[in-house]
């Protein structure tokens, strides 16, 4: 039987995951977010993230209907108090006398942290770092963020298109996509450990305000593009528009379920912080693309990529989309050999 990999792979455990973007929440929480399937609570305590299971242990009350009292988070029910690490604190019915039972304590994931505006879990031990852009604190590029959005697709899914060289001239001619730059040339895949990266030259479309809406109406540019993918499935493209600066674009994914994911997308831009372009109109084009590329995949039949090589058919020109498969199947080995 075909095996898929989906958002619910539980090699996905052992790698770095956002879960919420900072600024799209409002104040310290809690907040629930949901992960892999699983529902949590977040909750920012003394200045600090942590990740809460939803059930409270006493009568599984949602922790998400609780509030912060003095660092610590309190449930609505009974007011039980967790600190940051999940030790239980207080159980106001038992008095300030009162011996804390063991199981009162919960489970919380010890790896929490803030990186490019956004919270970030690793459920278990993380086998490789958040990806490092240093395009993020360098002056020379503005920031662009794009708003959250929730596909009904899967991570593997998405990171499989962003980093696909061969759709732009289908997929992308209301954007960025030459109808005339149709054969791709050879490119090399270089594989780390858990990541992976290619450099391809391609030529794209680029209109106008004046142009948008004709499509016979454009021109095309060269530019180089650098894509990088970091395990689990984490997306850099580096754009290099040679006069016109450098576009850096980063795609997370939060691998919610196995219907949705919610992609945070950034882009730090050379033309922004030099004056040349608005932060709004990267939004509004990467908005655009990317609607361009949802409406292809949410219509896919299934919420997954095989992982089983002989289901699809791959070309020289896919190397890159391949080596994806690669990881996955390395990703979904790690559950496979663990005790
Ligand atoms: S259910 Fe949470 S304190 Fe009772
Ligand atoms: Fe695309």
């Amino acid at each position: 039987m075909t095996r898929w990999f989906t958002n619910e792979n539980p090699g996905l455990a052992h790698f770095w995951h956002p879960v919420a973007r900072i600024g799209d929440l409002d104040g310290d929480g809690p907040h629930a977010v949901r992960l892999l399937a699983n529902d949590y609570a977040l909750a920012r305590l003394n200045g600090s993230w942590s990740v809460f299971p939803a059930a409270c242990p006493h009568r599984l009350a949602p922790l998400t209907a609780g509030a912060i009292v003095d660092g610590s988070l309190q449930c609505a029910y009974h007011g039980w108090c967790f600190d940051s690490d999940g030790t239980c604190v207080d159980i106001p019915a038992l008095g300030s006398n009162g011996t804390i039972p063991p199981k009162a304590h919960i489970d919380t994931p010890a790896h929490v942290t803030e990186q490019y505006g956004l919270v970030w879990v690793a459920l278990d031990e993380p086998l490789s770092p958040i990806p490092v852009n240093g395009e993020w604190d360098d002056p020379a590029f503005g920031i662009a963020t794009i708003p959250t959005q929730t596909w009904n697709a899967s991570a593997a899914q998405m990171t499989d298109n962003f980093l696909d060289v061969a759709h732009f001239p289908f997929t992308h001619l209301g954007t960025i996509g030459d109808p005339d730059d149709r054969e791709v040339g050879e490119y090399e895949v270089v594989r780390e450990q858990w990541s992976f990266s290619a450099e391809h030259h391609h030529s794209s479309k680029i209109l106008t305000d004046a142009q948008r809406g004709n499509a016979d109406a454009f021109e095309t540019f060269d530019r180089t593009m650098t894509f990088r993918c970091d395990a689990p499935h984490h997306v850099r493209l580096h754009i290099d528009y040679g006069a016109d600066g450098v576009l850096v674009l980063l795609f997370f994914h939060q691998p919610v379920d196995d219907d949705n994911t919610t992609l945070y997308c950034i882009a730090l831009a050379e033309n922004i912080a030099d004056g040349r372009q608005r932060p709004e109109d990267h939004i509004a084009f990467q908005a655009e693309v990317g609607r361009e590329d949802r409406e292809l995949l949410e219509q896919l039949i299934r919420n997954g990529v095989p992982l089983d090589p002989g289901v699809e058919v791959h070309t020289r020109a896919d190397k890159i989309t391949v080596e994806l498969r690669r990881l996955l199947r390395d990703i979904d080995a790690l559950e496979a050999s663990a005790p």
